[in-house]
């Protein structure tokens, strides 16, 4: 345990900054920020030049500092801060979801080698304490699924463009002026920072290395007022939902896409940056936490609160992938229940639905604007997701719950049959 923490930052961005703040305005915690490392020494900055260094060596290899905060916004050079901060002994706290989704096995394993220890508990879904709930609370709850709002920054879009009917490009113009969306905003609206989160407690819900080229996302790019119309006709809102729920005993399956919520949902009125984190677990059955998803304050208090935990020595123990009975791997082979939105019939051609209950042709605006509701496999859908981007199709999960599917089951089942 150290009793007097001294920090090296990396990164004085919106969290950066947001962070150095709330470390101001707290009397009772003796950490204290001695260097900041940052990337364009040009910019104006609120502190005295002294506290700032371009060169990452000036943290790495200061013997005063005892804890990195990593806070920069490029995942590769993160993972190379982190990784060295670790191994010279160094404990650290990030945000960093990206570089945590891609390099969690190999951050596991330098901890356990070099006995230091790495918190993240901003890194997913903002000030809600969903890590650390997830690695205590449930350790040996039996957990069905954790599902929810995910990404601050979309959730800000939809409820502007649902709720206030602006327009999709100045919702996103407003999520970037307010801080909440990534530098690069594909991650955001594209749904890859929902599914670097989901990879993130997808370890700690489930013991799972999920890797996130292999988990579906869609994101919201596609939206059009012929889905936010179907949406309003059936008393729905859109909401990009991540999600990962348990199949069978030993496999979950993950997805990021777009979903249907009516007014029964428990995150109907989760709007603007705040985000939801749903969890069922078999004893404790459904549990709902909100909270703001992200911006420089809500963030800073979950790195905060990582900070403070180091005081007292905590680390994550990985309990669930360490315990060798409770092994489970992540799956797609799931069927789900899709609203799809079309032009053509090639469009329509490129899924393999096993099941179809309505179907819709017409017009909207002045073109071709189809419509088909429909089962289809999860893998079909990892499948043809790069065409659906080009197409411009939109596809929304109708929100009915998983179930377990196996094309090669099925096939072999009908060739018994013959
Ligand atoms: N914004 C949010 O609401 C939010 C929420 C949760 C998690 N996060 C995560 O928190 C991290 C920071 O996000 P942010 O929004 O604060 O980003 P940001 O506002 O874009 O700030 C990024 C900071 O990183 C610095 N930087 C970039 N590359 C660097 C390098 N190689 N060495 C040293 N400094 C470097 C930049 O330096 P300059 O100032 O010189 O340009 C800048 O200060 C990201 O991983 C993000 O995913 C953000």
């Amino acid at each position: 345990m150290t009793s007097h923490l001294k920090i090296g930052l990396f990164g004085f961005g919106c969290v950066g900054q947001g962070l150095y703040d709330i470390l101001n305005h707290n009397d009772y915690l003796t950490a204290e920020v001695v260097k900041i490392c940052i990337k364009h020494p040009q910019k104006p900055r609120s502190l005295s030049k002294e506290f700032f260094t371009t060169q990452k060596q000036d943290i790495l290899q200061n013997p005063e500092i005892n804890l990195v905060v990593e806070l920069i916004d490029n995942a590769e050079e993160a993972f190379e801060i982190v990784a060295e901060a670790l191994k010279n002994g160094k404990n650290v706290v990030t945000a960093n979801k990206k570089m945590l989704a891609e390099h969690l096995p190999e951050l596991v394993a330098i901890q356990q080698e070099y006995g230091t220890s790495l918190l993240y508990e901003a890194s997913a879904c903002g000030s809600i304490p969903i890590i650390r709930t997830l690695e205590e609370y449930y350790n040996n709850e039996l957990l069905f699924s954790v599902k929810g709002i995910f990404n601050g920054s979309s959730n800000y879009i939809l409820t502007k463009v649902i709720q206030e009917n602006q327009t999709y490009e100045n919702a996103l113009l407003k999520a970037q002026e307010l801080g909440f969306a990534e530098t690069d905003p594909t991650l955001d609206v594209g749904g890859f920072d929902p599914k670097y989160k989901l990879c993130i407690l997808a370890l700690h819900a489930y013991g799972i290395f999920a890797k996130p080229e292999e988990v579906f996302n869609y994101g919201i790019q596609s939206l059009s007022e012929q889905d936010l119309k179907f949406a309003k006709e059936k008393g729905y809102k859109i909401k990009l939902i991540a999600q990962s729920q348990k199949i069978q005993e030993n496999q979950v399956a993950l997805l990021v896409m777009p979903q249907f919520v009516d007014a029964s949902h428990p995150l109907y009125h989760t709007e603007n940056e705040f985000n939801g984190v749903i969890v069922e677990a078999a004893f404790s059955q459904r549990q709902t936490f909100i909270g703001k998803g992200a911006g420089g304050h809500p963030t800073g208090s979950a790195v905060l609160s990582d900070i403070s935990a180091l005081l007292y020595g905590y680390r994550y123990e990985y309990k669930k992938l360490h315990n060798a009975t409770r092994k489970v791997s992540n799956t797609s082979k799931v069927l789900l229940e899709v609203y799809v939105r079309y032009q053509t019939q090639e469009d329509f051609e490129l899924f393999d639905f096993e099941e179809i209950t309505e179907k819709y042709n017409g017009n909207f605006n002045g073109e071709n604007s189809n419509y088909v509701i429909g089962k289809i496999s999860l893998e079909n859908l990892l499948e043809i997701k790069p065409e659906l981007l080009k197409r411009n199709i939109f596809i929304v999960n109708t929100g009915k719950d998983l179930v377990f599917f196996s094309k090669e089951k099925i096939e072999k089942m009908e060739l018994t049959e013959i």
